[in-house]
């Protein structure tokens, strides 16, 4: 089962219009949040539980895991909230949003998807939104292109995009996904300063990588790379783009495989990388059925990624797309409504402190307007 095929609900750019059935291909990661997601704590005690999905064929592979136990020690010093931002760029805008959708320019063209967050109103006139190449309208059962409006001139699957000087191919795909997850820059950013700047031989492991952005900027570094991905067709799009990069005599071993049971096993082959990416999404398929679920199984895969680190690490960047709204969604709400009256709003999220070891519990996202 290829993994890019998402399912009903999948929502991998923080947009939750509720989609048709399932199309062949296009978005990264399945989603489930029209379901009820597993309860973390049960999960916990049986992190690889394996629910029958409703279009699975046959069972779902089993791939038990024994829970991961808290580490001893002192907690990691922290900083909270750090807002990592994508600023316009000649590669990549995002030029407006509102109404339910984003008006984005990748490259040469200007692009209109839904975007479940954006849930105020456009601040650009209708006929800068009608003036655009292409649009996801997600409305027909079609596969690929069907899914997309052309309003100018019928496009081609794909179109020459470029970040940072790395060239690659953007794409429409029929999940309305394109390829490319722009607010990812700055960790890409982040990661090739540490390698940059390590001094030393530099490797990466970039699991659940999609188009492999992130895998040729680590390469163009200088690191040796290792892209894991469940998708066959994911792995064929970033081998293209290390083509398109003319990255293509870097060090990257391309590796269709579930996520864990790769980590898995470079734990026990005992294969070590400086600097680990992961990406998951909120519900995925490994190449054999493997199920993954992100309230289960992100706390096991997390602490393998600690068990596989060299003795001198860099980093572990973890994203996770499976929150509903942001508190960025509610701030961007509130300050367009007070606009005008002075004051401040003030934004984030509301914690409860435990007891025990002192770890914060989210509860809830908060945006308030103060006078002064
Ligand atoms: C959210 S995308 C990652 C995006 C990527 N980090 C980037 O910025 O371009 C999720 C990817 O996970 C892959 N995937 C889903 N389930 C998987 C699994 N069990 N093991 C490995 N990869 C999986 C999908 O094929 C998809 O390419």
């Amino acid at each position: 089962m290829d993994p890019l095929k998402p399912t009903r609900g999948a929502r991998r750019d923080r947009d939750n219009r509720k989609s048709p059935r399932a199309p062949a291909e296009g978005g990264p990661a399945r989603d489930t949040h029209s379901k009820p997601l597993a309860n973390p704590l049960v999960s916990a005690a049986n992190p690889r539980r394996q629910p029958r999905l409703p279009e699975s064929k046959g069972e779902p592979v089993q791939n038990k895991a024994p829970a991961a136990e808290r580490r001893s020690g002192a907690l990691p010093a922290e900083t909270l909230p750090l807002i990592l931002e994508v600023a316009p760029s000649a590669d990549y805008a995002l030029i407006d949003s509102g109404n339910g959708e984003k008006l984005e320019q990748y490259g040469p063209y200007r692009i209109v998807r839904p975007e479940g967050q954006a849930i105020w109103t456009r601040a650009l006139a209708e006929r800068d939104w009608e003036n655009v190449d292409a649009v996801f309208t997600g409305d027909t059962d079609e596969e690929g292109l069907g899914r997309w409006r052309f309003p100018k001139a019928a496009l081609g699957e794909t179109w020459p995009m470029r970040h940072d000087c790395i060239d690659y191919l953007g794409r429409f795909t029929s999940f309305r996904h394109v390829g490319v997850f722009p607010e990812q820059g700055p960790h890409w950013a982040f990661m090739e300063k540490q390698i940059r700047t390590a001094g030393r031989p530099v490797k990466v492991l970039n699991l659940f990588g999609y188009t492999g952005l992130a895998s040729l900027v680590a390469a163009r570094a200088g690191a040796e790379v290792t892209h894991v991905d469940a998708s066959k067709k994911a792995i064929g799009w970033a081998r293209e783009n290390q083509e398109m990069a003319r990255l293509a005599d870097k060090p990257i071993r391309w590796i269709c495989e579930d996520a864990m049971k790769f980590a898995e096993r470079e734990a026990r082959r005992g294969s070590q990388y400086d600097i680990v990416l992961f990406d998951p999404p909120a519900y995925g398929r490994g190449p054999k059925g493997e199920v993954w679920q992100l309230f289960s199984d992100l706390p096991r895969l997390t602490d393998l990624t600690r068990t596989i680190l060299t003795p001198k690490p860099l980093s572990v960047v973890l994203t996770a797309y499976s929150i509903r709204a942001s508190f960025f969604a509610i701030h961007t709400l509130m300050r367009d409504a007070f606009a005008g009256m002075g004051g401040r709003v003030e934004s984030g999220e509301l914690i409860i402190r435990e007891q025990s070891a002192g770890r914060a519990l989210s509860t809830s996202l908060f945006s308030r307007w103060v006078a002064q």
